[in-house]
């Protein structure tokens, strides 16, 4: 499975896959294909460089990338103790009364809440940037929106390709407007942020919007079958990222997580904006559902809910309460039925894409049968 870009970065199948944990990118590094590590989490940039140097040691020399969370716009001067103090009251009474509906116990004293998402925030991720560029990664992805240009600038200096998500063709020209060198193409299937155009529909659009640059499909993809779709619509590759969160190398910290995303089905997740203010898909719980309930006051903008729901969310991971646990995560979801290692995965994939080519072959008429 090669593409221009994938010849480019030196890789042997074109799948990239987004992933939270270091130990599922380095696997899937070393399966040939392309693992991106997400930087949200990592608000303290000793941790970053700790993950970056295992890294390092667990990837045999061969290329991987960064995914940081850098707003398109820029909020000069506000810490997060600003952001906070926006917070309306009856919001975080809202919190207090859902949690205590379910009974979800307090964090213990001192006990730091651990899913902060102050990665969004641009110092936070200018200090991920900072370590980044220390090591030898390939290419640096964002999520929202383009990258300032001296970021894209300084990568290209460093000889890191620029990767943006885009939900849309208008977003995908911005992208390439700003100098990015690959466009991630984002189906409203997709986990965690997304907009409202399907895979099917927004991929090919994209490769049209931004051509020649080099497209990468996302969003709903799971099978090999479903890649050989993606490059079918002019993909040069595809990027995946709930199908990683069932193997055997994430660390989800919560094996009632785990056994609700190995049971849901393809119809078990919501575009919600309860997690970070944005829409995101995720796993549908009764905390989704509380918030996305017009009786109940509405999630507030990003930043605000991410900063709101922060301990909530560590509280209910922490004590795994059923009811309200939950996790981003595309419709793919409904395929992910067994746990396995990311290489029976990527072997997987790789089988389902021949079989699917062969398949086309035969249609086409092209086989030697
Ligand atoms: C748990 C989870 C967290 C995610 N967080 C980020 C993120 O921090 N930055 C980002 O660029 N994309 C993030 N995404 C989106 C992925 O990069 C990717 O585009 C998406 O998962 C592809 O669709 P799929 O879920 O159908 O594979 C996240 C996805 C999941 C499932």
């Amino acid at each position: 499975m090669k593409t221009e870009l994938s010849r480019t970065l030196g890789i042997e199948h074109a799948i990239f896959g987004f992933t939270p944990f270091p130990a599922v990118a380095a696997a899937l590094t070393r399966a040939g294909g392309f693992g991106v590590l997400g930087a949200v989490r990592y608000t303290a940039p000793d941790d970053l460089a700790r993950d970056l140097d295992w890294m390092q040691e667990h990837t045999d020399g061969l290329p991987y990338g960064l995914d940081v969370v850098m707003p398109a716009k820029k909020v000069e001067g506000v810490s997060e103790a600003d952001v906070e103090a926006m917070i309306p009251e009856e919001h975080r009474a809202f919190v207090r009364a859902t949690l205590a509906k379910h009974g979800v116990p307090e964090l213990a004293e001192g006990e730091a809440s651990g899913w902060r998402i102050t990665g969004w925030m641009e110092q936070v991720a200018r200090g991920q940037l900072d370590v980044a560029f220390d090591y030898p990664i390939k290419l640096l992805a964002n999520a929202l929106g383009s990258p300032p240009p001296d970021v894209v600038a300084r990568a290209h200096d460093h000889g890191v390709l620029v990767a943006a998500l885009a939900g849309s063709a208008r977003h995908a020209r911005h992208h390439a407007e700003a100098g990015i060198d690959v466009v991630v193409a984002q189906g409203y299937e997709a986990g965690g942020h997304t907009g409202e155009i399907a895979s099917m529909v927004l991929t090919p659009e994209v490769v049209e919007a931004v051509s020649p640059l080099p497209v990468l499909a996302a969003g709903g993809i799971g099978s090999g079958e479903q890649i050989a779709a993606g490059l079918a619509l002019g993909a040069q590759g595809v990027w995946l990222g709930s199908i990683w969160l069932t193997t055997t190398e994430a660390d989800l910290h919560s094996r009632a997580l785990t056994a609700k995303l190995l049971a849901a089905g393809s119809g078990d997740t919501v575009r919600s904006r309860a997690l970070t203010g944005k829409p995101a898909r995720q796993l549908r719980t009764e905390w989704t559902d509380a918030w996305d309930d017009p009786a109940g006051p509405g999630p507030l903008p990003m930043p605000l809910q991410g900063l709101l729901v922060a301990e909530a969310v560590s509280r209910i991971q922490k004590y795994e309460v059923d009811p309200l646990l939950g996790t981003p995560v595309g419709q793919i979801v409904g395929r992910m039925n067994s746990e396995r290692s990311v290489q029976q995965v990527v072997d997987e994939l790789t089988r389902g894409f021949e079989k699917a080519v062969d398949r086309i072959n035969r249609i086409a008429g092209r086989s030697a049968e």
